[in-house]
């Protein structure tokens, strides 16, 4: 998965980008186009998305209480025609490209194109969403839940659907997100407070598992399966049972299902994909402590505006997806890995190349042999990969640290131990158990 919707990336990178997925026999591209700070597709029925919502002031520099601004301008989008060419592109490589637009969080640079998404008086919507977020992090902004959010909702993603054909592209998988939507706008706002009562929505965890069910049952009434992060599983209503059997005995009235074949990235350790697994969904593994590449790729102060928690090369080469002990209720739903490129600290085509490269050939092993790396045979081949990545042009990180030009002195972030983020993985997945 590329972010693209933090860093627009010109065409001619992302087809590099491509060239490059297919060498190292990745078969899948998710585009992630739209964030609080950015959105990247031309979507005709709403221009103000790519006019208002393609283009930020300015960006956060660094990471943390220390950042900064960095007064440059950022904005670019796809138009439709060319992200035809990419689906065309990328299937002539072998590569399916599964776009995705984030709903109902993330949702800062839709209001800065129409606030009467948002939650609240739209004048206030509009005073606290003047742009795309310029900032990076969690914020409280959601989509409101009304009949005409949703509406609007469903539009985008018939342009989308219609762009990204799966006769064209080989997949009929749409993103839709579902990651981080904050609950304090719906918990404070009244007109929301009397649509969830309306609805016999018992929670802001409810109202999120049914905005996200009608999006994809507008989409399935387009032939098309979603994939959404495991956020999607929240407030379902459906308890998992322990043996590992699919429950859904009693699904919650209130909350339609979502479809039996949504597909569930589970990015937040193993527990979105146990319970995605228990429910009968396909699952996409993503944990980030070993498939974030924005994370730092060492504890040296030289690294990069060090964010997360260490992910090595040899880290990565220890990613174990599925257990040789896994029971088979949950092999049999693996259906693939994923590394997440998210780019907010990747500001350019080579801090991308350093992020990605080499941890990805780590990765593309893995998500072949379906287990981790022999760490001596695989370090046995590097001086001859990093010799072909040297000759393509790619800007990778050195084995041991980066260049003097790769480094940003100065410039915070904030590292995280493992500890920490365990301990908060923990608390984010406590309600999917
Ligand atoms: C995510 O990292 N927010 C999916």
């Amino acid at each position: 998965m590329l972010d693209v919707a933090r860093r627009f990336r010109p065409m001619p990178d992302l087809l590099r980008f491509v060239d490059l997925l297919a060498a190292h026999r990745i078969t899948v591209l998710q585009l992630h186009l739209t964030d609080d700070q950015g959105w990247r597709f031309e979507v005709r029925a709403f221009p103000r998305l790519t006019e208002i919502g393609g283009r930020r002031s300015e960006s956060q520099l660094g990471h943390g209480p220390e950042s900064t601004l960095d007064g440059v301008p950022h904005e670019g989008f796809y138009t439709q025609a060319e992200l035809r060419e990419l689906v065309g592109y990328a299937a002539a490589r072998g590569i399916r490209v599964v776009p995705e637009i984030d709903v109902p969080g993330h949702a800062k640079a839709v209001l800065a194109a129409y606030p009467e998404f948002g939650v609240g008086e739209i004048d206030d919507v509009r005073a606290r969403n003047a742009e795309p977020w310029t900032r990076y992090g969690i914020n409280d902004e959601v989509l409101n839940v009304e009949d005409a959010t949703i509406a609007f909702v469903c539009t985008v993603f018939d342009e989308l659907c219609d762009v990204f054909d799966p006769e064209a592209s080989g997949t009929d998988v749409v993103g839709l997100g579902g990651d981080e939507a904050q609950k304090a706008r719906w918990a404070s706002d009244p007109r929301t407070q009397e649509l969830m009562a309306e609805r016999g929505l018992a929670d802001e965890h409810e109202l999120q598992a049914w905005f996200l069910a009608r999006v994809a049952a507008h989409l399935a009434s387009r032939g098309r399966r979603v994939i959404g992060w495991d956020e999607m599983l929240e407030g379902s209503g459906r308890a998992a049972a322990s043996d590992g059997r699919v429950p859904n005995a009693e699904p919650d009235a209130a909350v339609p299902p979502l479809p039996g074949d949504a597909v569930v990235a589970s990015w937040r350790g193993p527990v979105g994909a146990e319970l995605g697994a228990r429910l009968g969904h396909d699952v996409v593994l993503c944990p980030d402590l070993w498939t974030y590449f924005d994370y730092r790729q060492s504890d040296a102060a030289d690294e990069p505006i060090p964010v997360g928690t260490v992910l090595s090369l040899a880290d990565v080469a220890t990613f174990d997806p599925v257990p040789a002990d896994a029971p088979a209720w949950f092999a049999d739903r693996v259906v693939g890995v994923q590394a997440n490129v998210w780019c907010e600290h990747l500001d350019t085509r080579d801090r991308l190349d350093y992020a990605v490269f080499p941890r990805l050939a780590a990765f593309a092993e893995v998500a072949w042999h379906g287990r981790p790396l022999d760490w001596a045979a695989f370090s046995s081949r590097l001086p001859a990969y990093l010799a072909w990545l040297d000759a393509q042009g790619v800007a990778y990180r050195p084995l041991d640290g980066p260049r003097p030009d790769q480094q940003r002195p100065g410039v915070p972030g904030v590292p995280r131990s493992r500890e920490e983020r365990l301990a908060e993985l923990a608390r984010l997945t406590a309600n999917l158990s």
